[in-house]
């Protein structure tokens, strides 16, 4: 039995697509039943009865080591990754990790989307004038999503890009492409290419993630990951540079194949010079 201080809580709210509640229910219990068998902790999902289709996840971890164990298994990734499908997952308590007053800060600047240059259709729309090169310094420095993400290496961005492409509908070119896209609170959203007989109405898997994430209401992102089949890395086009380039700043960008990872990339190497709203 765990000692009392060492337990950590966590809380998500997950308001369920229409039509998913039994999908939901049934994931919810597998998530009960891998937590308790592999000694992670419990988890009870609460309906909220004033709210059609939103629920409560709480969940008491052993520590808070078993908490990053858990973040860390694949068999809990895939269930997540089947969750974010069907659910939109805000986490509104986070015991695993110590309060951080420089975080809560943020997440609360976030939330009211201040103008900043990676929390809203607002950003980058000042010119701040620093030549190349120039760092900000010491409270001008702006606390960007990399230091909001205290774990990266916890959450499998690869593998969820992995299994988003197998949802590509590329009956033209046969080029089957996955995205996963990392929000600053967490979250990830995923994306495939789907192609049009017209062919100029196909879309990449990237903005398929890109426009998923912002029809959700996420403005913050740190991290894509994009597969495709092929043994040389696909980097994504320059449409969809432009695209994650004004709503993600930027962001890191992995890529890789079905078995390997194939490098990372910072988006303003990927996008030079780029055009965006401090020009207009
Ligand atoms: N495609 C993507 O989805 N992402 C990329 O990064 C490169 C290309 C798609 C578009 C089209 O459906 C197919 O791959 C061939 O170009």
């Amino acid at each position: 039995m765990a000692e009392p201080d060492r337990g950590r809580l966590s809380v998500a709210l997950v308001d369920v697509s229409v039509g998913h509640e039994d999908e939901f229910l049934a994931l919810a219990t597998a998530f009960e039943t891998i937590l308790s068998r592999k000694g992670y902790g419990s988890v009870r999902t609460v309906r909220d009865e004033g709210m059609p289709l939103r629920f409560y996840a709480v969940r008491h971890w052993i520590d808070a080591g078993a908490a990053e164990r858990c973040h860390g298994d694949a068999d809990v990734q895939a269930l997540t990754a089947k969750l974010y499908q069907i659910a939109r997952v805000t986490h509104v308590v986070n015991g695993v990790r110590r309060p951080d007053p420089v975080r809560l800060m943020l997440d609360d600047r976030r939330a009211r989307i201040e103008p900043d240059r990676r929390t809203g259709f607002d950003r980058r729309v000042k010119n701040e004038g620093r030549t190349n090169g120039e760092r900000r310094k010491d409270r001008a420095r702006r606390l960007g999503p990399r230091r909001l993400r205290d774990h990266a290496a916890d959450v499998d961005l690869i593998a969820a890009a992995r299994r988003a492409r197998e949802h590509a509908d590329a009956a033209f070119s046969h080029f089957k492409v996955g995205a996963a896209l990392e929000t600053a609170d967490g979250t990830i959203v995923t994306g495939c290419n789907i192609e049009n007989a017209t062919y100029g109405l196909t879309i990449c898997a990237e903005r398929v993630a890109m426009f998923k994430a912002l029809s959700e209401g996420h403005r913050a992102f740190t991290r894509i990951a994009v597969v495709a089949d092929t043994d040389a890395p696909t980097p994504p086009c320059g449409a969809c540079r432009q695209i994650l380039w004004e709503f993600g700043g930027n962001l890191e960008v992995l890529l890789a194949n079905l078995t390997k990872e194939k490098g990372t990339h910072r988006l303003k190497d990927l996008l030079p010079l780029p055009f965006d709203a401090r020009l207009l």
